[in-house]
Formats: structure tokens, C-alpha cells, sequence
């Protein structure tokens, strides 16, 4: 069988993720194997159109088609979307009909589940025949059971590929809609009591849905508001994952492009940010993309920590359950308080217009109350794998690990002295049988005890 490999790491040959597939095709040896570097070659593949179309050529008469890629940022890095945008801008879709494919990510399995769900919908879009994902952790193979469980995945995709077993599509196509919004007259406007609104978008046409709400989300407020537009900053190249910024948040691109500038003198100082990305595909622009995955320079460190935040976005956001997760997750992860998500889908002027005015009252309401929600398990769960990581990876990730200490994340449950003690203190009660049947009754109305000790105090 011949396979085809997308190679969306940027680092090419010295791809981690790449070394899994190596590890198949040398146990694999009957198949043949094509690899193409997608993200290491992207600015060739989209200006170069013979190559563009070598790449067609050889998925078209694959057999099968292995996306190999690694996590960035709770997707796809950024080139590799704009691989897929191009394709579909090329209308080169065709190559893709009926290809079985895999899709195989190493990472630290932090939103890898947004990533492969990206990802499928993607190959669902292209008709491609989705057998399953494979997201490995980027330590697995230097263990022996990851190995042989990796080669289990193989040895059951090329099978499914031989005997064209059936596979299931599991993402409606997404539909869009035409509705033109027009803006109504803003009746009372919103003080923003000298704080600075950012506007932040990589707005295409102003003279289009996003453009209009972007307007009146402007004109909501007394004054304050900036809009800066990302394609307007000098970006020499995406992310290349070399992680040097690990050390002390000093990336390769530094003096060389426009974007820390941006981001260190515009975009970390606002009071409050509002992203108005365009929707792509099934997530933002490549360009969005971009400028997400060069914020790693700063590690695992938020740079809006305890401001508020809302999206204004135009397009089928009810239909894209996984891009609104990503949202969510971004916003708690950041340690922002995600005020709303304002969309045109409602079709109807003047809801459009009272939820953006709404948005940017309560914007101003919590940022005088200083309000960021509580999180929620995509808070509490990545958390503790960024915890983890910067602790057991501390000499790679020196500036996290100091930032880390200073605001005491490392809240590992070892050092809860108070839990410690009651666990010890119950554990010995315990090896009384007659006692444990007591605690066993007592569980219900312990557990509550200081929770209305609390409440009868206030
Ligand atoms: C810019 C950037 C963003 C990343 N984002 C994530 C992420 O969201 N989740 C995760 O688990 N790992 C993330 N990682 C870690 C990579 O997924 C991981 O190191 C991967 O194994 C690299 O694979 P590669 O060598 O094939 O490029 C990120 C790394 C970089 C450089």
C-alpha cells in the first residue's frame, strides 16, 4: 500500500511525533511511505503551485493519508491550517474523497481531544474515511508498552485500509448562512472610565458582519476603545517549536519582527481585550492561528490575568461545539474572565445590537468589581498538567518555574498538611470495625458540617 505522510510538525526531520511514524514504517516494512513537510515548507507549498499540486498528485493515489502532527496551542499548529485552508481554497478537496486516514499527535495531552476533534471534522469535510486518532504522550516511545500498542493502532488502520472496512462520519458539514447585519443607532453609551478597550481581529473586509459589530461594539463606549489588526503587525513566520523561549521568554524572532512589541506595549497593557477573529473553516483564520502560537513565547505565564475578555464573532458558532470549548478553555486558562461570546447567528439587528451593547456593560461592571469567574474542569484539569510539566521539566522550563513559585501554583495535594492530618487521624480510627460502621453513617452530615457552619456565621 502506498502512504502518504502530512508532516504538520515545523521542526520537520527533528519532528517528535515524526519519530512514531518512523518507528511504524520500520516495523511496517511491505508499505511504501511518502513523507511531506507540510509546516517546515508551508510558505513554498502556498506560492509555489507545481508543488502545491505534486502534494495532490501523491495523496490522490495513496492509499492511505497519516496526518502526523503535534499539539500547539489546543489544535494544529498554524501552518498546518493553513495547509488545510488552502486546499480547500485550491478547491483541491477532490485529491482527499474516500482516502482512509489516521490522524496520530504526540503532545503533553493538554486539549489534544480539541485538536483530533478539529481535525476529524476536517477530514469529514474532505470525505476522507476516518478511521480513528492516535494522541500519544511525546515521552511514549521510549517505553516498551507504548511501543507495542502503537504498532497495534498501525497494524489495525492498514488492515481496515486492505479490507476497506466501513468508517463513520461523524461531523455534519457546516452550514453558513447569508445575513447582512446592519447596525442601529447606540442610544446611551457606556463609560468606560479611562479604561482601554482593545479591539484585537484580523478583520478582512470592513464592510462585512464582523466589521459592522466591531463598530458598534466601538461606539457602545464613551471613548477608550482601540482597534489593533493583526494582520497589520509586522509577522515574519509562525511558531517553529524550537522552545528556547522556555529558558527566559526570549524567542528566535525577537528584533527580527514586530510581534512581542505588539503584544508586550499594546496588547498584554489593555484593560480588557475583545477578540473578533473571522471564523475558518472549523476554527479561526491560519493567521489567527499564527499569532496564538508565537504567544508561546511566554511559556505556561498568562498575559491577561484577572481582565476581561469577550469574543465578537460572525458565523455558524452553534454548529462548531469544539471551536466554542476552545474559547472557553483559552479564556480560563489565561485566568480571564470571558464576559460573553457575541454572534451575528440570530439574524435579527436588534438582538445583535442589545447583546453587544449588553457585552459591553457587563465588561465595565466586572472589571469595577474586579470579577473572574470561577473556572471549570478545563481550568482545573489543564492546570495540573501544566503544574506537572513545569515542575518535572523545570530545568527546560526555567522562566514558567520561577513564575510558578512566585504565585504558588505549585499546589500539589502532598502538601495540604490539613488533609494529611485528617486522613491520618481517620485511617487510624478506622481499624476499629465498630467505628467505621459509625463514620460510615456520619459521612452524609460530616461532609456539610462546615459548609453550614459557614452560611449560620455570614
Ligand atoms: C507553540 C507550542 C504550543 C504547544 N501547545 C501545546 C498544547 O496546547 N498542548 C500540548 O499538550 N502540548 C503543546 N505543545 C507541546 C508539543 O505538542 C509537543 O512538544 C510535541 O511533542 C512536539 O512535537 P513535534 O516535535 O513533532 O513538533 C506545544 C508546543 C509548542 C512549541
Amino acid at each position: 500500500m502506498k502512504i502518504i505522510i502530512l508532516n504538520g510538525s515545523p521542526k520537520g526531520k527533528l519532528s517528535i511525533t515524526l519519530q512514531y511514524v518512523n518507528f511504524i514504517k520500520k516495523k511496517f516494512p511491505e508499505h511504501t511511505y511518502k513523507i511531506h513537510h507540510i509546516s517546515e515548507r508551508i510558505n513554498r507549498i502556498a506560492h509555489n503551485d507545481n508543488l502545491f499540486q505534486e502534494i495532490m498528485d501523491d495523496i490522490g493515489s495513496a492509499d492511505a493519508v497519516i496526518w502526523s502532527f503535534p499539539i500547539y496551542v489546543l489544535l494544529i499548529p498554524s501552518q498546518l491550517k493553513r495547509f488545510i485552508e488552502l486546499v480547500f481554497e485550491k478547491r483541491a478537496k477532490k485529491y482527499f474523497r474516500n482516502k482512509y486516514t489516521v490522524s496520530l499527535s504526540t503532545s503533553l495531552r493538554f486539549y489534544d481531544h480539541t485538536a483530533h476533534n478539529y481535525l476529524h471534522g476536517i477530514c469529514d469535510d474532505l470525505n476522507m474515511r476516518y478511521w480513528t486518532d492516535y494522541s500519544a504522550d511525546m515521552q511514549d516511545l521510549m517505553d516498551e508498552t507504548q511501543r507495542e500498542k502503537l504498532l497495534v493502532f498501525a497494524e489495525e488502520f492498514f488492515h481496515a485500509v486492505a479490507s476497506r472496512l466501513p468508517t463513520t462520519k461523524v461531523y455534519d458539514p457546516v452550514v453558513t448562512r447569508r445575513f447582512t447585519y446592519k447596525a442601529g443607532d447606540v442610544k446611551e453609551k457606556v463609560d468606560n472610565n479611562g479604561r482601554r478597550i482593545l479591539i484585537l481581529t484580523d478583520l478582512e473586509k470592513e464592510k462585512s458582519n464582523l466589521g459592522r459589530m466591531i463598530d458598534q461594539f466601538k461606539n457602545s463606549f464613551t471613548d477608550g476603545v482601540e482597534i489593533a489588526n493583526i494582520n497589520d503587525i509586522e509577522i515574519k513566520g509562525g511558531c517553529i517549536g524550537c522552545v528556547q523561549c522556555g529558558l527566559d521568554n526570549k524567542c528566535i524572532y525577537m528584533g527580527k519582527d514586530g510581534f512581542i512589541d505588539f503584544c508586550e506595549e499594546t496588547y498584554f497593557t489593555a484593560d480588557a481585550v475583545v477578540f473578533a477573529p473571522e471564523i475558518k473553516d472549523r476554527y479561526f483564520s491560519w493567521k489567527w492561528k499564527q499569532f496564538l502560537d508565537r504567544n508561546f513565547y511566554r511559556g505556561h505565564t498568562p498575559g491577561l490575568k484577572g481582565k476581561q475578555t469577550a469574543y465578537i464573532l460572525s458565523g455558524p458558532l452553534k454548529q462548531l461545539e469544539n471551536l466554542r470549548q476552545i474559547i472557553q478553555a483559552k479564556s480560563e486558562m489565561g485566568y480571564t474572565n470571558l464576559v460573553d461570546i457575541v454572534t451575528d447567528e440570530s439574524e435579527n439587528d436588534k438582538a445583535i445590537d442589545r447583546t453587544l451593547y449588553n457585552a459591553a456593560r457587563r465588561m465595565m461592571w466586572c472589571d469595577e468589581r474586579q470579577y473572574v469567574k470561577p473556572p471549570s474542569f478545563l481550568y482545573v484539569g489543564g492546570h495540573k498538567i501544566f503544574r506537572d510539566l513545569v515542575w518535572s521539566r523545570r530545568a527546560i522550563f526555567q522562566a514558567d518555574y520561577k513564575y510558578y513559585r512566585k504565585h504558588k501554583m505549585f499546589d500539589f495535594p502532598q502538601k495540604d498538611k490539613k488533609a494529611a492530618a485528617f486522613n491520618k487521624q481517620m485511617m487510624s480510627l478506622m481499624k476499629d470495625p465498630k467505628m467505621k460502621e459509625e463514620i460510615r453513617k456520619m459521612m452524609k452530615t460530616q461532609a456539610v458540617r462546615p459548609h453550614m457552619e459557614v452560611v449560620a456565621k455570614e
